[in-house]
C-alpha cells in the first residue's frame, strides 16, 4: 500500500488499525560520554528536562508511529524498561534484547524477527535529535517510485561532517556514494547522515539476525548498486545533532531548551543569589550561595557548596561539589567528589564507587 500523505496515514491508521513500526538503536556503550554513561545509558540523558531518546520519540510519534521496538543489550535494557516499560503515550514499546553487540544492520535484523514489519519503517539512532518533520520526510519516502527506495536516509548538511557518514548525491535523491566516516579529503560532500532511515519490509530479509554487521559499512554500499535502491532526503537546513559528546550534548541541550532560562527541578534547593545560566538543575540538586553555573548540566541530588564556580560542565548524578571549587569544561562522574577550593578543567573525572551507599 502505498500512502502519500501523513494525514492519509492517521486515517488509514484510524479506520483500519494498520501499525507503523520503528526501531530505535539504543544498545551501544556511550564510550565517548564515558564516565556519565557508566550506570545511565546514553539515551536515557537528560536533555531539555527529559530522556535525550524521548525527542525523537516525540517526533517518531507525530509521523504517526504507532509501534516501537528498542534495540537493546542487556546492560540498556534494564534502564530503558525501567524508564519506558511497554508504553510511551500511545505507542507500543517492545525490546529486543542482543546477548552481544550484533551492529546495526544484525540489531535492526534481530528487532524485525521479533516484531516483523509489514510496511516500510523507521529506524534511528538513539542520540539523534532534528527539528526536521519525520511526517515530512515519510511523505516524501512514499512519494519516491521509480521504483520504490529499500532505504532512505535523512541527510544534514554541514561543514563539520567530522565522525559521521557521508553522503554522495547523484542526480534525484540517488545515493552515489555512502561513505562512513572517510578520512580528511576523501570527499567533499557536506551531507551527513543524520542516524534516521526509513526502511522498506523488503530490505529486511537482507539483514543479518545474529552476527555483527554495520548497514553503514554493508547494505547501504550495496543498496548503492541497485537503481534507486538507497535515496537521500535532506533536511533542508533543519536543526540536527548527533550528541554522542560532551560538547555536542551542552550544545543540543541548549538548542532544545529554547531559552537561556535555566531549567531547574520542582525538587532541586537553589539559594536565592546563586547565579544560574544557560543550564540545567535536575531533582534534588541543592545549590548554595554565591555560585556561579554556565552553560552546564547539573543532574539529580547534586550537592554545590557555595562560592562554587561551573562552567560549560557536565555533573553526573550524586556528585559532591565543596565551596569554592572551580569546573570549567569538564565531566564529573556519577559519585564523584570536587574538593574544596579543586580547579578541575578540560578533563572528565571518574565515579567514585567508594561513595555509594
Ligand atoms: N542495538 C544496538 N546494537 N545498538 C547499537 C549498537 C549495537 O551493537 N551499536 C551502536 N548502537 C546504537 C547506539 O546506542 C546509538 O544509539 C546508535 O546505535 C548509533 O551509534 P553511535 O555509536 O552513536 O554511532 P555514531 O554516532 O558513531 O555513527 C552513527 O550515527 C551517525 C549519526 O549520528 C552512524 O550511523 C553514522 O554514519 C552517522 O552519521
Ligand atoms: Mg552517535
Amino acid at each position: 500500500m502505498k500512502w502519500k500523505h501523513s494525514r492519509r496515514y492517521f486515517e488509514l491508521q484510524f479506520v483500519y488499525g494498520i501499525k507503523m513500526h520503528a526501531i530505535i538503536l539504543a544498545g551501544g556503550k556511550g564510550t565517548r560520554l564515558l564516565p556519565l554513561t557508566e550506570e545511565l545509558p546514553k539515551p536515557l540523558i537528560p536533555v531539555a528536562g527529559m530522556p535525550m531518546v524521548a525527542h525523537v520519540m516525540n517526533a517518531l510519534i507525530e509521523a504517526g508511529v504507532t509501534d516501537l521496538t528498542f534495540a537493546v543489550s542487556w546492560d540498556t535494557y534494564m534502564p530503558i524498561k525501567a524508564c519506558f516499560s511497554h508504553k510511551y503515550k500511545d505507542i507500543v514499546i517492545n525490546y529486543s534484547i542482543e546477548d552481544y553487540p550484533l551492529g546495526s544492520a544484525g540489531a535492526i535484523g534481530k528487532a524485525c524477527e521479533l516484531n516483523r514489519p509489514t510496511q516500510s519503517f523507521f529506524v534511528v539512532n538513539a542520540d539523534v535529535i532534528t527539528s526536521s518533520s519525520l511526517a515530512d520526510m515519510r511523505s516524501v519516502h512514499d512519494s519516491l517510485n521509480t521504483p520504490d527506495p529499500l532505504v532512505s536516509i535523512l541527510l544534514h548538511e554541514s561543514e563539520m561532517t567530522g565522525d559521521f557518514g557521508i553522503v554522495e548525491l547523484g542526480t534525484g535523491r540517488k545515493v552515489q556514494k555512502f561513505l562512513e566516516k572517510p578520512a580528511s579529503g576523501t570527499t567533499s560532500s557536506k551531507m551527513i547522515n543524520a542516524g534516521i532511515w526509513i526502511f522498506s519490509e523488503r530490505v529486511i530479509d537482507r539483514l543479518p539476525t545474529d552476527n555483527f554487521a554495520r548497514v553503514e559499512e554493508t547494505l547501504f554500499p550495496d543498496l548503492v548498486k541497485d537503481e534507486g535502491g538507497l535515496v537521500g532526503i535532506t533536511d533542508d537546513g533543519a536543526y540536527w545533532a548527533d550528541l554522542g559528546t560532551p560538547e555536542a550534548l551542552l550544545a543540543g541541550a541548549r538548542y532544545m531548551r529554547h531559552s537561556t532560562k535555566p531549567l531547574i527541578h520542582e525538587s532541586a534547593v537553589i539559594e536565592v543569589d546563586a547565579e544560574i545560566s544557560n543550564s540545567e538543575i535536575g531533582a534534588g540538586t541543592t545549590v548554595s550561595s554565591s555560585t556561579i553555573i554556565s552553560n552546564s548540566l547539573i543532574w539529580d541530588s547534586v550537592t554545590v557548596g557555595s562560592n562554587a564556580k561551573i562552567y560549560d560542565s557536565i555533573i553526573g548524578n550524586n556528585v559532591i561539589i565543596d565551596e569554592n571549587a572551580r569546573i570549567s569544561r569538564a565531566v564529573i562522574g556519577p559519585y564523584a567528589q570536587v574538593s574544596a577550593e579543586f580547579y578541575v578543567r578540560d578533563r572528565a573525572m571518574k565515579s567514585e564507587k567508594r561513595n555509594r551507599n
